[in-house]
């Protein structure tokens, strides 16, 4: 773990600096340096360093990177003893990630440097042995090294919390940001230090190129997980994309998508789904309206009576839906939960009038969380119901309307979890001439299904 960038320092955090890094100098100064016989360990590993630290991930930009250089420091450590491992750590200085300013990229070479010699200071005091392992120093070697990885990282995280502290911005009370530096990081660092015992033990075999045996595959995990992680923040701004352009159209449909949304997930892990498809009926929530970009803006907000072709125009939102999403591959069983989320039990919905099993599941849990969802939003035609009686509501349709086992599952979920309604009174005064129309899509409205469709 590295720290980032901060522009101005207090005099408190240069003098912290300063005592990290005079002391990091101080131990690699003293030696001793074993006649340098172990320059090649320490140009090995110090690259590694320096490529670790020019590819760390940043966590908080400006503030936080990690990168698995505990894997580097800590081979080090038993390679070439503590002076070595400082040496190694020190080769932070060296690298090319642009975020730390010229202070802060002192302080982490500083912070590795004594995170390593400390690190191998504590392998040598519980009985480490320096020097490649072989075959008879194992399982003696991993009680030293334990000790050694443990102090590594308390004390890397340890400085590091000190730093943020000290450059965390006051909140308005005067205080400092709290330090943040989680559990997990803590983890994840011991995990990948223990990747160092494995370097040096490959050390006694193929010398040299231990560090790439090891790290090749390191890397390519690392890379196929940042991979997922890109993908992912695509498909979020994707369906956030298009939730914001229907709420645009349609100002009932603010932040609607994302109640029906968290009411469908609810619905699915009270029927003990889990993984990817509670992933795709969230989506299916976001986007179940999405069809309503190919209705008309003035059927969408008419205010009164629509005529039977505008009501048409309203029914076809479904289909526009699929139409819309059909390509995006990621959404896969959200897109029959959309097509058919105003089709009813008893068939009397649309667009297909299935009945029964014949509607697929998701399109039944977005039934009930859509209608529950509008019967505890306010309309200007009506108030906001409370939730104990749309709960009443949906069980007096459940069975003609609604799937009675998701309704149980639902109402199960929001007597224990509650539901946070929409908002009141966060209308802009620009709003209210869209909202004195009438929500011709709101599920918990009389049934008027046009037979031609
Ligand atoms: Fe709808």
């Amino acid at each position: 773990m590295t720290g980032g960038g901060s522009a101005r320092l207090s005099w408190a955090a240069r003098l912290y600096i300063g005592i990290v890094v005079a002391a990091a100098a101080a131990v690699i100064i003293r030696g001793p340096f074993g006649g340098i016989a172990w320059w090649r360990e320490v140009a090995v590993l110090g690259l590694l360093v320096v490529v670790f630290e020019s590819t760390a991930t940043l966590l908080r930009p400006r503030e936080l990177a990690w990168s698995p250089n505990s894997s580097a420091t800590l081979a080090a450590a038993v390679l070439v003893g503590p002076v070595g491992a400082a040496l190694v750590g020190a080769c932070t200085v060296f690298g090319l990630r642009r975020g730390p300013s010229p202070a802060q990229r002192a302080f982490n070479t500083g912070m590795m440097a004594l995170s390593a010699y400390l690190a191998g200071q504590a392998f040598v005091a519980t009985g480490g042995h320096v020097g490649v392992p072989d075959a008879t120093s194992f399982p003696s070697v991993i009680g030293p090294f334990a000790v050694a990885a443990v102090v590594h990282v308390v004390t890397n995280h340890a400085l590091l919390a000190g730093i943020l502290w000290l450059t965390g911005r006051p909140d308005s009370a005067g205080r400092r940001a709290p330090l943040g530096v989680s559990f997990k990081l803590v983890a994840s660092d011991l995990g990948y230090g223990a990747f160092g015992l494995l370097i040096a033990a490959l050390w006694s075999v193929v010398g040299l190129f231990a560090p790439v045996l090891v790290l090749i595959p390191l890397f390519v995990a690392r890379w196929a997980v940042a991979q997922i992680a890109e993908q992912q923040r695509a498909y979020e701004a994707t369906v956030g994309a298009l939730c914001q352009a229907v709420e645009t159209k349609d100002l009932y449909t603010r932040g609607h998508s994302d109640r029906v949304s968290r009411g469908s997930v609810m619905i699915a892990r009270e029927i003990g789904l889990r993984g990817a498809r509670v992933e795709a009926i969230r989506y299916a929530g976001m986007l179940h309206d999405v069809g309503k970009l190919g209705v008309p803006t003035n059927v969408l907000q008419k205010t009164g009576k629509l005529t039977e072709e505008e009501y048409a125009a309203i029914q076809l939102h479904p289909m526009r839906g699929l139409d819309i999403l059909r390509e995006i591959g990621f959404l896969d069983e959200a897109l029959a939960g959309i097509k058919h989320h105003h089709e009813r039990i008893d068939g009397r919905g649309y667009p297909m009038g299935l009945v029964g099993d014949q509607i697929p599941e998701f399109a039944r849990m977005l039934a009930v969380a859509d209608a529950f969802d509008a019967m505890t939003s306010a309309r200007s035609y009506r108030g906001a119901r409370p939730v104990d009686e749309a709960i009443e509501e949906l069980k007096r349709w459940s069975g003609t309307q609604f799937d009675p086992a998701f309704v149980d599952a639902f109402v199960a979920a929001v007597r224990r979890e509650g539901w946070q309604r929409r908002e009141t009174g966060v209308l802009a005064a620009d709003d209210l001439a869209v909202i004195a129309s009438h929500d011709h899509d709101d599920p918990g409205e009389p049934l008027h299904v046009i037979d031609s469709l």
